[in-house]
């Protein structure tokens, strides 16, 4: 028998770094040295398509409503799920071959989203890969349990901050193409799905219309998530996160000078980096042979940046353990900090990562999709993910015209230096909840 499904043949473009921070913040020139800010954008993108073959897969059962606990514990089992498989897309992300020596950058809150939003639809092996790859153990969390859960993750970003955080999924249809109600009423209800019908025979028009609506949920940033969709595609689903934050204390863009950043022992690259002398939360892991440091926001939200001395013992053991541990154990004192100000996008196609955890039916002729349609051949072509990450200094012409700096008390201690002027990881989380909304390893900041 054949296995025949539709690849939807989604091309991504780059996207072209729009700092947006720099706008917002020159609405407010009266400030001096603000700098800024984490700008992160990004969009995961589920596309199915109507495969040729029919056969007849085994009898499927929905998952059973096992245990019916609290639904405080269910949501915190999704939680450390949710923190676990971040831990563990980025092993394997870090471990393709396509990411060899090349900066990582993506959002594991969306790339679950996404992925439970489709859990939806998936019944039998299918969802079974699915729960079990996004670590949602089916003996104690059901479909309803995990979809209650993100219902209150999606309202909760909602809540936090206003026009800073976005996060949300849309499903576009295909005109001739029915899902079962129930489907698209759990997304909606659940998972706040924009619903939208398009016709994926029109290739160019739908792919517009899926890239419009990206683009006015990324504020601009990602314009062109879809380049050529197949016109057998009958559905998408998208999910996006958009952050944008400012440090609660900011960088003087007059320390920010030209710097080396040491890609590895023998390749130094210049990059611009931002000093900043102060009290910051810092931890030294001697586990893990890395420093941390965290910068917060201006909100519940930080940035967390490791610097290990070898990037591997890091990479290959950290842990949402090791996160809890710091953000509790962190201490303040005076550092002088150097971070560079960069500016990164990646695109990945995440079929090769998702089937190496585990998730390979739902590619495969054998995809059990019932739970969005009864008809057979139903299968995912691609999953694709697209993230940036620009920190930087925002209105620095501002604070040239306030003539103060950083003052230098007569400390005579001498101030330990912190440099982030090799390979570092970082990841942008919510403190109260450690939730991951997005995570990387920054190798080259100028490329
Ligand atoms: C799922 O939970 C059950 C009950 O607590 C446990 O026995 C089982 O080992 C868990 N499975 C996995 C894969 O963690
Ligand atoms: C988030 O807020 C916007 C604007 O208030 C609203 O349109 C949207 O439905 C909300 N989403 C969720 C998940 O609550
Ligand atoms: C969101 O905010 C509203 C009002 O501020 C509150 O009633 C609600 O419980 C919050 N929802 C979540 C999930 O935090
Ligand atoms: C931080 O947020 C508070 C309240 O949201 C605001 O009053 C303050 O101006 C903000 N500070 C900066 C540096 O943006």
């Amino acid at each position: 028998m054949a296995r025949v499904f539709i690849r939807c043949s989604l091309r991504l473009t780059q996207i072209t770094s729009v700092l947006l921070c720099l706008r917002f913040d020159q609405e407010k020139i009266t400030m001096m040295m603000r700098a800024a800010v984490g700008l992160c954008v990004l969009s995961a993108v589920i596309c199915v398509g109507r495969g040729h073959h029919h056969l007849g897969h085994s009898v499927d059962k929905t998952v059973q409503d096992t245990v019916a606990d609290g639904s405080a514990n269910s949501v915190s089992l999704v939680n450390e799920a949710n923190k676990e498989f971040s831990f563990r897309l980025y092993r394997k992300l870090a471990a393709h071959a396509s990411s060899q020596a090349k900066n990582i950058f993506f959002s594991p809150a969306s790339v679950s989203t996404a992925l439970a939003a489709l859990s939806v639809g998936a019944q039998g092996e299918t969802h079974r890969q699915l729960f079990s790859g996004l670590g949602f153990n089916g003996s104690l969390l059901t479909q309803t349990d995990v979809a209650q859960a993100f219902q209150m993750f999606l309202q909760r970003a909602n809540n936090t901050s206003q026009e800073d955080a976005n996060e949300g999924t849309a499903v576009f249809v295909d005109n001739n193409f029915k899902p079962k109600p129930e489907f698209l009423q759990t997304l909606k209800q659940s998972y706040f799905a924009d619903g939208f019908n398009v016709d994926f025979a029109k290739t160019k028009e739908s792919a517009d219309t899926i890239n419009k609506y990206v683009e006015e949920k990324t504020n601009g940033k990602i314009d062109k998530l879809v380049e050529l969709l197949d016109p057998n595609t009958v559905m998408c689903l998208i999910s996006y996160i958009y952050y944008k934050g400012k440090w609660a204390t900011q960088f003087d863009p007059r320390l920010t000078k030209q710097g080396d950043f040491n890609v590895d022992e023998n390749t130094k690259v210049p990059a611009v980096m931002m000093n900043r002398e102060d009290r910051f939360h810092t931890y030294h892991d001697h586990e893990l042979k890395t420093t941390v440091l965290q910068l917060p926001f201006n909100s519940s939200y930080s940035m967390l940046l490791m610097l290990p001395d070898v990037m591997a013992t890091l990479e290959n053991a950290i842990s949402p353990n090791h996160v809890t541990k710091w953000l509790k154990a962190m201490g303040r004192s005076n550092h002088d900090v150097y971070i560079p100000k960069f500016s990164i996008k990646t695109s990945y196609n995440l079929n090769d990562v998702l089937a190496g955890m585990g998730m390979t039916d739902m590619f495969s002729g054998g995809a059990n999709l019932r739970g969005i349609s009864e008809e057979h051949g139903l299968a995912v072509s691609d999953i694709v993910h697209q993230a940036t990450l620009d920190v930087d200094e925002a209105g620095a012409e501002a604070s040239a015209v306030t003539g103060i700096f950083v003052g230098f008390s007569a400390v005579l201690d001498p101030v330990p230096v912190l440099k982030f002027n090799r390979p570092f990881m970082v990841i942008i989380t919510e403190r109260n909840t450690e939730k991951i909304l997005f995570m990387g390893k920054i190798i080259n900041p100028t490329v």
